[in-house]
């Protein structure tokens, strides 16, 4: 049927009918909300690059928790800020069951058990060069570091962690996890893998709220290239192989081809990490009255669900959760 018998506007005339028609929803259920702790007790600390966004004590870090349940999001995943004095080459720190992320997963899964607790697996919170691996004659190795990623990720089960999400594209890390988490006896945690990770000047953000900045040279000799999208594909396939339960695509809006080719390419959940930088830009542009905040938020998280994502991971999931509930 051609014009004037068919008319692409009759299906725009009214809210009803669009809502009608809308082929993708956001809901509270989609939404990962990153959590970021560090040391000491009533601490929340604003962080600069990062408006409206607060690195919280453990304490302070379960009210936080329990009211992004209120406002319906289902799972967190967790960040440590580590003090510099426990920092070293070999990821010490990473393995002390005693350790911050250690208890803030026992902390927060005893205080509110529906909350699907996921905790970053990677060296550089712990690193003194800040990098993801370890570190020897300025080159990233491999397989020492998956070592160390495998025992961190037992310790973290045994914390209680639902999912641990590695974030730090080594090779070979999806496999190794997975065997230890069987071996450990932990065959129920997930793993959540950063697959198809680009080194990316987006992160930068986060880099300032966790002190977690490389501290030389960059990460491009195991971060993606972003000239790269078949690639993105080989990565999410081989960790999908290797026993991901999710695979993850970061950052997000530039990367929207990515998460759609990966969502063609494998069967496990999709999901996408709306980074630091992408909250930065829309928290700038809305501070200077350039952008509306909210419109902003939910375009850009409308596009990950068109995209193919299933799952995101974002600043904005208390915000994008009010939001839905109350509309
Ligand atoms: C570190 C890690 C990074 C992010 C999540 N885990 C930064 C990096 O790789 O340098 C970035 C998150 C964000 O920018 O929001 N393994």
């Amino acid at each position: 049927m051609n014009f004037p018998y068919a008319r692409g506007r009759r299906l725009r005339t009214s809210p009803s009918i669009r809502e009608m028609v809308a082929e993708h929803r956001l809901h509270p259920s989609d939404f990962i909300a990153p959590v970021f702790i560090t040391e000491g007790k009533k601490v929340k600390e604003p962080i600069l690059s990062m408006p409206d966004y607060f690195r919280y004590s453990v304490d302070l870090a379960i009210d936080e928790v329990k009211s992004l349940q209120d406002a319906g999001i289902r799972s967190v995943l967790l960040f440590v800020k580590v003090p510099d004095e426990l920092k070293d080459n070999s990821g010490t720190e990473a393995l002390n069951s005693g350790g911050l992320m250690q208890r803030s997963v026992q902390a927060i899964r005893k205080a509110i058990p529906e909350m699907v607790v996921m905790t970053d697996v990677a060296l550089d919170p712990y690193s003194s060069f800040g990098h993801d691996g370890i570190v020897e004659d300025g080159r990233i190795l491999n397989d020492a570091t998956v070592e160390v990623l495998a025992r961190m990720s037992v310790s973290h089960a045994e914390a209680g962690a639902n999912f641990v999400a590695p974030s730090d594209m080594m090779d070979g890390r999806i496999g190794a996890i997975r065997e230890a988490l069987e071996n450990g006896g932990f065959p129920d945690t997930g793993i959540m893998a950063y697959s198809a990770k680009y080194a990316s000047v987006f992160y930068g953000p986060f880099r300032d709220a966790l002190d977690s900045a490389p501290g030389f040279g960059d990460k491009k000799t195991y971060q993606m290239d972003p000239r790269n999208v078949r690639e993105a594909v080989r990565e999410a396939m081989t960790d999908e192989a290797e026993g991901a339960d999710i695979v993850m695509v970061k950052p997000g809006l530039p990367y929207l081809d990515v998460v759609r080719a990966v969502r063609e390419a494998v069967d496990v959940p999709v999901a996408v990490y709306h980074v630091s930088g992408e909250y930065a830009m829309i928290k700038a542009a809305a501070e200077k009255g350039w952008l509306d905040e909210e419109q902003a938020m939910l375009e850009s998280l409308i596009a990950f669900k068109r995209a193919g994502a299933d799952l995101i991971a974002t600043y904005f999931a208390r915000k994008a959760a009010q939001k839905l509930k109350s509309s």
